[in-house]
């Protein structure tokens, strides 16, 4: 696939999103109604943008929300594409790189994640501090520069994670911090798969995000994300996921979401 940033930009113009844009939002499954803090939001669907993602999963939109949030001009994605919609590793490439032709500088993801945890419950956000990917997929796989060895190392921005937390208490949520372990799904996992990520460290697991934080890594961009606990983990105390509890406890506890990012960004 080309990545074909100013064809994006292109259009995005034509709907009247032109930068500069202070931070990139994306937004995962059942947390679109997080977009309501956007001030006169100029509203641009995916089909219009070029190399913008052109699926649909259930409990996502799949349109551009630009505006302001305090006195922060943010770019919002409300929703996402995963790897397992295309097979595509890279698919966030075209959109992650558009938002920084359009001046963000940190790019806020979130997702709806399993937790590993008994104390963090289906309701309860948490920071991602560091992430497994064991699974051979790597976006920048095929790239031919030097630019695809990619540090890792604080690849979740620890200035960005303080700033959260300070965030999380001034608006009186509660916010973990853990280990996001990158399913390529779309099945969900096993028992014996969520034993074996729990000894290896994970506290979080998940199907998106991981390849969105290395891709916006390669271009330098600061990275934070948060996952909204939708389910444990496939065995662990009751946990039997599915996509139907995934939307409807996002839906719930998006308002928490809602809370902390807004805080965030009229902290700002
Ligand atoms: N596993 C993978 N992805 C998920 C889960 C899960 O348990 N919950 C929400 N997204």
């Amino acid at each position: 696939m080309t990545h074909d940033i100013p064809s994006a930009l292109a259009a995005l113009k034509e709907w009247g999103v032109e930068g500069p844009f202070d931070f990139g939002l994306v937004l995962g499954t059942g947390l679109g109604p997080v977009a309501d803090l956007v001030q006169n939001p100029v509203i641009v669907p995916y089909a219009h943008i070029p190399g913008f993602p052109k699926g649909q999963v259930s409990g996502h939109s799949a349109r551009v929300v630009a505006g302001t949030i305090g006195k922060a001009r943010v770019f919002v994605m409300q929703g996402r594409a995963h790897y397992y919609e295309h097979g595509d590793p890279a698919i966030m490439r075209t959109p992650i790189e558009t938002m920084a032709a359009l001046g963000i500088k940190s790019l806020i993801l979130t997702n709806a994640a399993g937790s590993l945890l008994e104390d963090v419950p289906p309701g309860a956000l948490s920071l991602i501090a560091d992430h497994i990917n064991l699974s051979g997929v790597n976006p920048l796989i095929g790239l031919n520069d030097d630019s695809r060895f990619v540090p890792m190392v604080d690849a979740y921005d620890p200035a960005l994670r303080l700033s959260l937390k300070q965030a999380a208490l001034a608006s009186g949520v509660t916010l973990n911090e853990g280990t996001y372990h990158w399913f390529p799904g779309p099945s969900f996992e096993t028992p014996a798969e969520i034993r074996a990520s729990k000894m290896l460290g994970a506290t979080l697991v998940g199907m998106s995000t991981v390849p969105e934080v290395i891709l916006a890594r390669r271009i330098g961009l600061k990275v934070a994300a948060i996952s909204m606990v939708t389910n444990y983990g496939a065995g662990l105390f009751g946990g039997a996921p599915s996509h139907a509890e995934t939307k409807s406890v996002a839906a719930e506890a998006g308002e928490k979401m809602k809370a902390l990012l807004g805080e965030w960004f009229i902290s700002r």
